[in-house]
């Protein structure tokens, strides 16, 4: 029987050193063989934010027992790796360096090839880990640097629909955490705030939700949260304006999508479509419940990697290490790390106080 392929992936793109290997099932499913992610939250939270450079040397402090760590607990030996798949951009470019010359070196010195993976990609085929997953399907990515709407139609194939013309999501719910005196990072610490809070309490704006097709906006939400972080005097109102806040993402999110279906239909004319929810906010299960109600109500199949695989991991990286590996599909050395590296090439730049719908 023809041994199956063994992918090494590591990560290193921001505040998490990760290292997984995964190989594949007798019937051509991912297995993944060990997991590791070692988070820098320690490191950081004194500052409230990552530090690029602190970043960079725990990321060299660590990646070579993370490595052995991972090798270890896939109970493979080191020459069974047949190919080294490393995330080279889009991130912070002394993070990404750390990882980038580690992964080329193992892959050199066992003389296996290399595959530079975009992060953002990882997030987009991290489903594959646990579902069957079929190309085309529309992406939702809400993570702490990213929230796109793209059609998937393939392997590094990706039309961009829509995109935040501001922050992100994940970084919305940090910044509104840290308004709120919540330690870094806070936003899953909001989703528990929100939880013990009355969702009605304070009326927000959902910026640009009746225009601008499937782009999205969140600098006009944030700012109506800092007006009213600044008077709340009681635990009680912080958790009731966690609970306010985390309703009206629910609802931009639930009738952006809305939007994006349609734009999506128009692309591709299928009975069945599928909606995938990545990204670090994709495990905020709140947003998982009401985009799985709009799913049902709109006849799309919702598939959300598992929870620990919402935030970054490499296991995800591996993932599309297979996938290029399958189609011989391989990067030389000398590939740069690349800290702005968009899905979709062609997609106009769209931020700032210049966009106008
Ligand atoms: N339960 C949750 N509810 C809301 N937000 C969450 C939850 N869990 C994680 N997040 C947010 O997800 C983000 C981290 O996700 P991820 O690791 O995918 O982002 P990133 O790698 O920093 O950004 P990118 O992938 O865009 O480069 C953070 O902003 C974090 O607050
Ligand atoms: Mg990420």
């Amino acid at each position: 029987m023809k041994k199956k392929p063994i992918i090494l992936g590591i990560e290193s793109s921001c505040d998490e050193t990760a290292v997984a290997l995964i190989t594949e099932n007798g019937d051509g499913t991912p297995k993944v063989l060990s997991n590791i992610i070692s988070s820098q939250i320690d490191v950081h939270k004194e500052f409230g934010g990552v530090v690029p450079e602190l970043a960079a040397r725990s990321h060299i402090e660590k990646i070579d027992l993370i490595t052995k760590k991972a090798i270890e607990e896939s109970k493979i030996k080191i020459e069974d790796i047949d190919c080294v798949a490393t995330t080279t951009g889009p991130g912070l470019i002394v993070c990404l360096s750390v990882g980038i010359n580690f992964g080329k070196t193992i892959a050199l010195s066992l003389k296996k090839p290399f595959v530079a993976v975009n992060h953002l990609e990882g997030h987009a085929l991290s489903p594959k880990l646990n579902s069957k997953l079929k190309y085309p399907y529309l992406l939702l990515l809400i993570s702490g640097g990213h929230t796109q709407f793209l059609s998937v139609k393939g392997l590094g194939k990706y039309k961009r629909l829509g995109t935040t013309i501001d922050d992100a999501v994940g970084e919305a719910f940090d910044k509104i955490a840290k308004l709120l005196g919540i330690e870094f990072p806070g936003g899953p610490q909001i989703e528990k705030y929100a939880e013990k809070g009355d969702k009605n309490k304070y009326k927000l704006p959902k910026p640009i939700i009746g225009k601008g097709g499937c782009n999205l906006s969140f600098a006009g939400l944030k700012t109506a949260v800092l007006k009213i972080s600044k008077q709340i005097k009681t635990p009680k109102e912080k958790f009731d304006l966690a609970a306010s806040f985390q309703r009206t993402i629910e609802e931009i999110l639930y009738q952006k999508s809305k939007v994006a279906f349609k734009e999506f239909k128009k692309i591709h004319n299928k009975k069945n479509n599928t909606f995938v929810i990545a990204g670090g906010v994709a495990a905020n299960k709140k947003i998982r419940e009401v985009l799985t109600n709009l799913c049902m109500e709109e006849n799309f199949d919702p598939i959300f990697p598992p929870n620990n695989l919402c935030g970054d991991n490499a296991a995800m990286i591996a993932m599309v290490g297979l996938e290029k590996f399958k189609l011989n599909k391989f990067d030389t050395f000398d590939h740069p790390p690349k800290p702005r590296w968009p899905l979709d090439k062609s997609a106009a730049f769209l931020k700032g106080a210049g966009v106008k719908f």
